[in-house]
């Protein structure tokens, strides 16, 4: 008889991130976090689920919370079933995040993982002895604690900027996801469409790229002439701003800046146009003020599909995903980036962890990047596992 068992998401991720199940084996072998308390304020998700059960495989007593507005409940009944102790809940309310976050230092882990510096932020206020140090996640966390290196005083390793994170997520998870998200909100085809990408940082390297071999024709617009002479030598039409936006099927912004996109540029915008952010905050498209410009005959939602279409007094339309949030992170069934990109990430976090519960890291590290030899390790084993 067959025997079939009903697993959950949760449980495919895990299944999914090889490399942190081989880290796990590993650390279950060599306890690095034996009688050490490691305490966390990062999404809440199920790929999170996996760093965290590796960190346990370790030996870490595990005290969580989540980020502002994404903790996912599922997730946290899972973590409990799984005996970590899980502080909060979904919230938006800042103070109420900020009384998880307290409540979660008042037990004095020796070693923080952090995500946007909301844990390190407070340390610098409220120091406490038994700290050794811990990782931050982020860009914008990184530039939130390097004016507090001083009153850290404390190893802090910062994730996102190995080149590992850089290209693994930004540049390829962002691409892909970005491209699935235009397919997944709208189920139109990308072939033949002129897609137009704001920005070719690391994350819009990726996006141009997904759509270039889509069989999209893709042009890219950065303020930079440098990166625009990459872009390109990369292939890409690189026409002047108000052309690209006129000639675009589809324009992505992931710039970083606000404003990419404003109520001035409607006159340029083509018939049908369809406008998606993949940049952190949801002001690099001014939906707000493209919204209610004197143009706009009329504003359409279509159900819970995150699609609203302007409708302009002469006749054209302008389709906007998620109302300019991140559209990865929005609209049905969002996934964020690929499972691989966040194994890759979380691995880097694991190792991490555990060279600054070796002891080995003193105060000149606090807010730097991965050290370069885990880059190595975390790279070689990636690649053992998947060539
Ligand atoms: N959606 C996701 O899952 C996800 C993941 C990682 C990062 N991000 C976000 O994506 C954004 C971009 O990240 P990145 O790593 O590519 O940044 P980056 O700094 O590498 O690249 C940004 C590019 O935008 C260009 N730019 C700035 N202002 C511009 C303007 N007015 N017009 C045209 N180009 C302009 C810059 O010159 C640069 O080349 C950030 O907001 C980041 O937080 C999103």
């Amino acid at each position: 008889m067959t025997i079939s068992s009903l697993l959950s998401r949760i449980d495919w991720v895990g299944q999914s991130c090889t490399l942190l199940r081989e880290t796990a084996t590993e650390f279950e072998r060599t306890q690095p976090f034996e009688g050490l308390t490691i305490g966390t304020a990062i999404h809440l998700e199920p790929k999170t689920v996996a760093l965290l059960m590796t960190l346990k495989a370790g030996g870490a007593r595990l005290v969580a919370t989540g980020n502002l507005n994404s903790t996912q409940p599922e997730t946290v009944a899972y973590l409990r079933t799984q005996g970590i102790e899980v502080i909060g809940g979904q919230t938006t309310d800042e103070a109420a995040h900020h009384g998880f976050i307290d409540a979660l230092l008042d037990q004095n882990p020796e070693i923080l993982l952090d995500n946007g510096g909301d844990l390190f932020a407070r340390v610098a206020e409220r120091p406490y002895a038994k700290l050794r140090g811990g990782t931050e996640e982020t860009t914008s966390g990184r530039t939130r604690l390097e004016p507090m290196r001083q009153a850290i005083g404390l190893p802090v390793l910062v994730i996102n900027d190995s080149p590992i994170k850089q290209f693994a997520e930004n540049r390829h998870a962002v691409g892909q996801s970005l491209f699935e998200s235009y397919m997944r909100f709208t189920n139109r085809s990308t072939n033949g469409k002129r897609v137009t990408v704001f920005g070719y940082g690391a994350c819009g390297k990726g996006t141009a790229a997904c759509f270039k071999n889509a069989y999209s024709a893709v042009s890219v617009v950065d303020i930079d002439p440098v990166t625009t002479l990459e872009a390109h030598l990369d292939g890409f039409s690189t026409p002047l701003r108000d052309e690209a936006i006129r000639s675009a099927d589809i324009i992505v912004t992931v710039t970083g800046y606000p404003a990419i996109l404003t109520a001035a540029d409607t006159g340029l915008l083509k018939d049908g146009v369809i406008l998606i952010n993949g940049g952190h905050f949801p002001n690099e498209i001014d939906v707000a003020a493209l919204r209610v410009d004197a143009s706009v005959k009329r504003v359409d939602s279509y159900g819970q599909d995150g699609i609203q279409t302007i409708h302009l007094k002469d006749g054209r339309r302008v389709h906007i995903l998620s109302g300019g949030h991140m559209a990865n992170l929005a609209g049905p069934r969002p996934l964020g980036n690929s499972v691989e990109s966040m194994d890759l990430g979380f691995t880097l976090q694991a190792r991490c962890l555990e060279r600054v519960a070796s002891g080995k890291l003193d105060a000149s590290m606090c807010v730097v990047p991965v050290p370069r030899d885990i880059d190595a390790m975390v790279a070689a084993a990636y690649l053992d596992l998947h060539r």
